[in-house]
């Protein structure tokens, strides 16, 4: 029963830059912090990241990319923290989250990354260059063969600080000439590179056509099995959550994501929604890529209501309302034939529980996730009562039941408890 039961928390496989033990084992690369503060108008204080990244290692997350050093001081020094705090807080199971620093490909800004990282118990320094046909002439006016050098000086400088935890990303993957990526590839493999991220920077591609891309790397680049395959999708076409699961299928096992989703434009793929897919579907429908495809995480779902709010609270970016996972309304139902169903079984129109993510019964109106609307029916009106402690017999619910619809007509967002009460006591008023 998907409902009530996730797949259980299986033990997370020592950290080894570059190589997992366990090959169904699928890391999580938190990047709220470094891309999702790039979504317009996220400004988040050193106190706040801080806080952020200490509760982004209760949710277990095997790499928390904190910032971008180069940016500014403030970024050097909230990253420098979080390295020196969060990346030395070792948990009872021997867990420590890798802590990431993001650079171009440069000496400045890989010295600059590293200095704020290398604090941390598991350092790790993520370089890129873009490496489309339009980035490079458009934007860095370099030649593939140019692109090709500093990739591969950037990493060996990276190397050369005392870095054995190198991140190489291909900027705009997704649009770039496969053939020219297996050559770039392989390059900074022999440079050092321990993981390489494929970014779908434009979210350009089809989650078949990005998890063929993944295959053909794992295929053609020269030294691939020596390194972590890992994904970055932005969302663009609203497919960044289910390419990055077709990056697993083909056998990425690092998924870069944001708590909320949140990110530069429409966004990065989500964290809660590729770790709930992979908590109710890895074990089954994931037979692609190294391993048996029993595909799993080490995220602690209870965690992922705690993060999604303080995100939404430090950000100043709220959620819709019908976001997956952690919406408002993601556990709310209004219908009356789902209310029905959901007075007799949970299963009819949940597939997950607010609990496994978090989020208390109590929290939503009424222990069904019932609002109370003009959609409503009388079984769902009859609960409530009841709840509340009214035993109305069949009349005077038929009564309350005509009053509550024509009062829902007319209110947005549903009844108050205080409202039926009126309600009833209205219909006493009435029948005395
Ligand atoms: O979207 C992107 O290409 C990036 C890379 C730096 C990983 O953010």
């Amino acid at each position: 029963d998907t409902h009530i039961v996730l797949k259980q928390r299986q033990p997370r496989p020592a950290y080894i830059p570059g190589k997992i033990d366990d090959p169904d084992y699928v890391r999580i690369f938190d990047t709220t912090l470094r891309d999702g503060e790039q979504s317009p108008g996220a400004t988040l204080t050193s106190a706040e990241k801080l806080e952020i990244a200490q509760m982004l290692a209760k949710l277990g997350v095997d790499v928390i990319e904190a910032g971008f050093p180069i940016a500014s001081p403030d970024d050097f020094n909230a990253v420098k923290q979080i390295a020196d705090i969060v990346g030395n807080d070792v948990f009872e199971d021997g867990y420590v989250p890798v802590i990431c620093g993001l650079s171009r490909a440069n000496q400045k800004d890989i010295q600059t990354a590293w200095d704020a990282v290398k604090g941390a118990k598991l350092p790790r320094v993520h370089t890129f260059i873009a490496t489309s046909q339009i980035h490079m002439e458009t934007k860095l006016n370099k030649t593939p063969d140019q692109v090709v050098e500093i990739a591969v000086e950037a990493v060996k400088f990276a190397k050369s600080l005392g870095c054995n935890d190198i991140e190489f990303s291909p900027e705009d993957a997704g649009r770039s000439d496969p053939v020219f990526l297996y050559r770039i590839l392989s390059e900074v493999i022999v440079a050092g590179a321990t993981t390489l991220n494929i970014p779908d920077t434009t979210g350009w591609n089809m989650p078949w056509e990005f998890g063929d891309l993944i295959k053909q790397l794992r295929e053609n680049v020269k030294g691939a099995e020596n390194v972590v395959f890992s994904t970055h999708c932005q969302n663009d076409l609203g497919l960044a959550t289910a390419n990055s699961l077709s990056g697993a299928l083909n056998g990425a096992r690092q998924l870069e994501c944001t708590i909320n989703g949140i990110g530069e434009r429409a966004g990065n793929a989500s964290l809660e929604e590729i770790v709930m897919s992979l908590a109710l579907k890895g074990a089954t429908k994931f037979s692609g890529g190294p391993g048996t495809g029993k595909l799993f995480t080490a995220v602690n779902p209870v965690y992922i209501t705690p993060t999604s709010k303080m995100v939404s609270e430090y950000t100043g970016m709220a959620c819709q309302p019908h976001k997956a996972i952690v919406g408002a309304n993601a556990f709310q139902h209004e219908s009356g034939i789902h209310q029905d169903g959901m007075i007799k079984n949970k299963s009819t129109y949940e597939i997950m529980t607010p609990e496994s993510i978090g989020l208390m019964r109590g929290e939503s109106q009424s222990g069904a996730g019932i609002v109370l609307g003009k959609h409503s029916g009388r079984n769902a009106v009859g609960t409530r009562l009841r709840e509340l402690g009214y035993d109305l017999d069949t009349e005077k619910l038929n009564a309350v039941f005509v009053r509550f619809k024509q009062v829902a007509e007319r209110k947005k967002g549903g009844l108050e408890d205080e409202d039926l009460e009126a309600l009833v006591s209205d219909q006493a008023g009435l029948s005395n």
